[in-house]
């Protein structure tokens, strides 16, 4: 029992000390936020992809638990809003499904946090509680009165309650859509969303005051990982650029995600030559975030190399508008071969994209007003593209 205390003591030490390292956890009394809340408590199991095959198993309690709660990576907490499925793989069956909650990376809490740029006394909204790590850390720097955290799943509210709790900790926690904010504990100083949104919502606009942050993941069309820190105005309005940091979260449940894309071999017979690198679809490569930008409908890709070695990597995409399109690279050129308006609007974006002078995402930025929301590049007079509804 000693020695299990003292490793996870080592295990949460190091993580910090990583953060430190990395440049992550700059600020001193983050530091020590980090170094004292747990985060096992706050995610007693998780669930990792099966090796070898399909499906999810449930990692709790064990060294790999141990180890796997203490280090930089977001972990699956809940499977398609169910959480018998943890029970279901304590029986032994093998659960299948789509992620529908995690506990974020403690190194990407750790930048979110840090550009917050809370003092004490200030009041915070948290959208999206899930497993309740972030709102303890809130709470554990702010006060449990400064935070308030809204949880669509009643279900994880409740297990994030409870985890608060043992962990010391009693923020206010609201089940209810994180999108319509909470007016009863308003005006906040800081909202910070760790759930994805397609635009900024009103309700933020109206729920924060003249200097207040908002801090907004907004999940486009192939996700792209752009989080913008906005500061809202004395007109009700909110601008401000995307941070430098990638920052992958998964959407609002109410955001129909495309289907896993169709592998069509006979497409590529009659693919032709594109300059359009395979990467650039994989949030890898620094033009991603702005094809995500400028696609209308939300895609999916998925890329792998073909056992036979026939061609090299092959990437494989779909819309929810049931466009279609695959790439294969050959002899170092890559080729495409298309069905539907997706695969030009990407190659378009593309082409776009260099010409601007292959700008970083932190050029970029959202403007938001009751009436309308566009992104820019550099300032609010250069639109890039228009945010549509909710
Ligand atoms: C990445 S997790 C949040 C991680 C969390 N902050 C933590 O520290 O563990 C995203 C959460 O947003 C929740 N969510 C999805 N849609 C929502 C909505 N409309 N309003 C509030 N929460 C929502 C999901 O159920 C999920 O628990």
């Amino acid at each position: 029992m000693t020695t299990n205390r003292t490793t996870v003591e080592d295990l949460r030490t190091t993580l910090v000390d990583q953060l430190i390292h990395e440049g992550v956890l700059t600020d001193s009394a983050w530091r020590e936020v980090f170094a004292t809340v747990h985060r096992g408590i706050f995610v007693p199991y998780f669930f990792l992809p099966c090796r070898g095959r399909p499906g999810w198993r449930l990692i709790e309690g064990d060294d790999e638990w141990r180890h796997g709660v203490y280090v930089d990576e977001a972990l699956v907490i809940q499977l398609n809003g169910d959480d018998n499925a943890a029970q279901a793989a304590r029986w032994g069956q093998t659960v299948e499904g789509v992620p529908t909650s995690s506990s974020s990376a403690p190194g990407l809490m750790a930048a979110m946090l840090h550009s917050l740029e809370v003092t004490q006394g200030m009041t915070v909204l948290e959208v999206g509680t899930g497993s309740g790590y972030n709102a303890a850390l809130l709470a554990a720097r702010l006060s449990d009165k400064a935070v308030t955290s809204i949880e669509l799943d009643p279900a994880l509210a409740q297990r994030a309650r409870i985890a608060l709790t043992t962990a010391g900790y009693r923020p206010t926690v609201v089940a209810g859509d994180g999108a319509a904010g909470y007016s009863p504990n308003a005006r906040y100083d800081r909202v910070i969303a760790t759930v994805a949104l397609p635009r900024v919502p009103v309700a933020y606009l109206e729920q924060t005051h003249p200097g207040s942050l908002i801090l907004i993941p907004l999940s486009f069309a192939g996700r792209g990982g752009l989080m913008a820190l906005l500061r809202r105005d004395q007109a009700g309005a909110a601008s401000g650029a995307f941070l430098a940091q990638y920052g992958g979260f998964m959407a609002v449940r109410s955001v129909t995600e495309p289907a896993t894309p169709k592998i069509r071999p006979q497409l590529l017979d009659a693919a032709y030559p594109t300059q359009v690198p395979p990467d650039a679809l994989t949030d890898i490569h620094p033009a991603a975030f702005y094809l995500s930008l400028c696609c209308p409908y939300r895609y999916r890709t998925v890329g792998f190399t073909p056992d036979d070695n026939s061609t090299g990597l092959q990437t494989w995409g779909q819309a929810t508008d049931g466009s279609t399109f695959g790439l294969t690279t050959i002899d170092g050129t890559t080729y495409v071969a298309a069905d539907g308006p997706l695969w030009d609007t990407l190659e378009t974006a593309y082409a776009q994209w260099r010409a601007l002078g292959q700008p970083s995402r932190d050029r970029f930025g959202v403007t938001a007003n009751p009436a309308r929301q566009w992104v820019w590049l550099d300032h609010p007079d250069h639109v890039i593209t228009e945010l549509g509804e909710l």
